[in-house]
């Protein structure tokens, strides 16, 4: 007798980028058009943000209030595409504050990423293996830290999608547990695969398994993350499904930097992570329900519509069979794609009936699924789960705010504009005779006869200390009879 037990997210959310050409608006219309006649399931949709200006901004509210999008997503890798800056991502993680929507982010530092890619190409570098090496973990875990720093500042909840290494994982959970709201996703290629893959002789088996960010050539990546999954510190486990056959990867066959990005993972999901996750003894079935199916509704707001086997939830659930077992191959498998980067995995736990909206859309390998069956989901903004703390949280911040304003009598005194003066060649000093040091701001000419500051001390700027540790007259036999500003302090003798 085997044991069977149900799960309740069968769902898809998307992701909807839009070209350059397009706005937001048409882009979700042609997602729609696309999606409407041919899915099988419920869905719903992001829409990634790759420019910013005031239609973008129309265009979210107009999304969130009549669309049913409740998440926008933005990009710090790309640098040529997609890549926005950190002042635009403040603006746009604003809005989504503004309009009670959750702000995702791809993080990596795009550009640093760019001059890399360069540095690997001169070195001769032009496989699958350059992919990895131009997109080091710190690069991943510097980016998740910044997207979160500034969600910080603009109040906004951060959901941080496909978390590839432990460095920013680690970054999402240091910042949860101080109260912020972020959520971690996971991608299962990172707990069933890992980087080694990319040093792979084979250029089509190394191709296949390009992702952004990378996977990491580390094996306690994966059983580290999962972890992670099962205490909590990350929320959700997300496939990035996105293949492409081998003649289309061959695209970068000479320079890897145009090998399309994208896996597989949608049809796999589950069992990889009941055999890496519960088969190990990490995670309990609970955990594994919360982590691949009931935190991803809450966070999305179609909770309990959708995540939950209950009266007026709906009919969406799975039979899953933990002791049958299967060897993944692109020869048995579902998807329409000539690889699969699970390649002869062993597989314990696999579905056995999905049942969707009530039917039997599969059952014991047969697929009864109704094309146009499934049904776009709206989902609404502000959701309890993540807004009812932020809303009151900004409450108390004005109140905060308006405590530290202080009460001072006007300045009655002259307004001398110093950098009017400077320019003017007449070069003031204060009232205290400090000199004005700011060395992107004065002349060239300014610069060699600066007098010396307050404490007759020598500015760094002038003197001839080097940070390097090198000195000047480091030739000098008589050295010591000068006296020297030492770094970090001032000397009235002699050393
Ligand atoms: C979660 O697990 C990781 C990995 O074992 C550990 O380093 C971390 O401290 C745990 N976090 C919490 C909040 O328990
Ligand atoms: C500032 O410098 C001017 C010109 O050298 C001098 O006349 C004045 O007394 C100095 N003021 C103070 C406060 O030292």
């Amino acid at each position: 007798m085997f044991f069977i037990f149900l799960l309740s997210f069968i769902f898809i959310v998307d992701l909807v980028i839009p070209t350059k050409e397009q706005t937001l608006l048409e882009a979700y219309k042609q997602w729609r058009e696309r999606a409407d006649s041919k899915v099988c399931c419920d869905y719903g949709l992001h829409i990634a943000i790759t420019h910013w200006n005031e239609q973008v901004a129309k265009d979210m509210e107009i999304l969130t209030k009549e669309k049913g999008v409740n998440s926008f997503k933005v990009f710090m890798a790309y640098s040529d595409t997609f890549m926005l800056h950190d002042d635009e991502i403040f603006q746009i993680f604003s809005k989504c504050r503004e309009l009670g929507a959750i702000a995702m982010v791809h993080a990596e530092n795009g550009l640093v990423i760019k001059e890399l890619e360069k540095e690997m190409l001169k070195l001769g570098i032009t496989g699958p293996e350059g992919h990895l090496l131009s997109r080091p973990e710190k690069l991943e875990a510097e980016a998740t830290n910044r997207a979160i720093t500034i969600a910080e500042q603009a109040r906004c909840p951060l959901y941080v999608v496909h978390i590839m290494s432990k460095t920013a994982a680690d970054k999402v959970q240091e910042v949860r547990l101080k109260g912020q709201v972020v959520f971690g996703e996971s991608n299962v290629a990172s707990l069933g695969t890992d980087g080694s893959q990319y040093f792979n002789k084979c250029w089509r088996h190394a191709a296949a398994h390009v992702v952004s960010p990378p996977l990491r050539n580390d094996p306690t990546t994966g059983p580290y993350l999962l972890d992670l999954l099962a205490n909590g510190s990350l929320s959700t486990t997300a496939t990035d499904h996105c293949t492409f056959n081998g003649n289309q990867k061959a695209l970068g066959k000479d320079d890897f930097r145009k090998i399309p990005n994208g896996i597989n993972g949608i049809e796999d999901r589950l069992s990889v992570i009941w055999t890496k996750g519960v088969e190990t003894g990490k995670l309990d079935i609970n955990q594994f329900v919360a982590i691949t199916s009931s935190n991803a509704a809450r966070i999305f707001n179609m909770y309990p519509k959708k995540g939950r086997i209950a009266v007026g939830s709906d009919g969406d659930c799975l039979i899953w069979d933990p002791q049958a077992t299967k060897t993944i191959s692109f020869s048995t498998h579902h998807q329409a794609c000539d690889f699969n980067i699970f390649e002869g995995f062993q597989c314990h736990g696999l579905p056995i009936i999905t049942i969707v909206a009530g039917k039997i859309a599969y059952e014991n390998g047969q697929l009864n699924a109704i094309q146009g069956s499934g049904k776009y989901i709206e989902t609404t903004c502000f959701t309890d789960y993540i807004y009812q703390k932020l809303n009151k949280r900004e409450q108390l911040r004005e109140q905060i705010i308006k405590q530290q304003k202080i009460e001072r009598e006007p300045y009655t005194g002259e307004v001398i504009d110093a950098k009017k003066s400077v320019s003017n060649g007449d070069l003031k000093t204060s009232p205290k005779n400090q000199t004005i040091h700011s060395n992107h701001e004065l002349p060239a000419a300014g610069f060699h006869n600066r007098p010396a500051t307050r404490a007759g001390a020598r500015n760094l700027f002038d003197s001839s200390f080097m940070l390097s540790g090198e000195q000047w007259d480091d030739g000098n036999l008589r050295k010591t009879t000068r006296v020297q500003q030492p770094p970090g302090g001032q000397s009235k003798g002699l050393w």
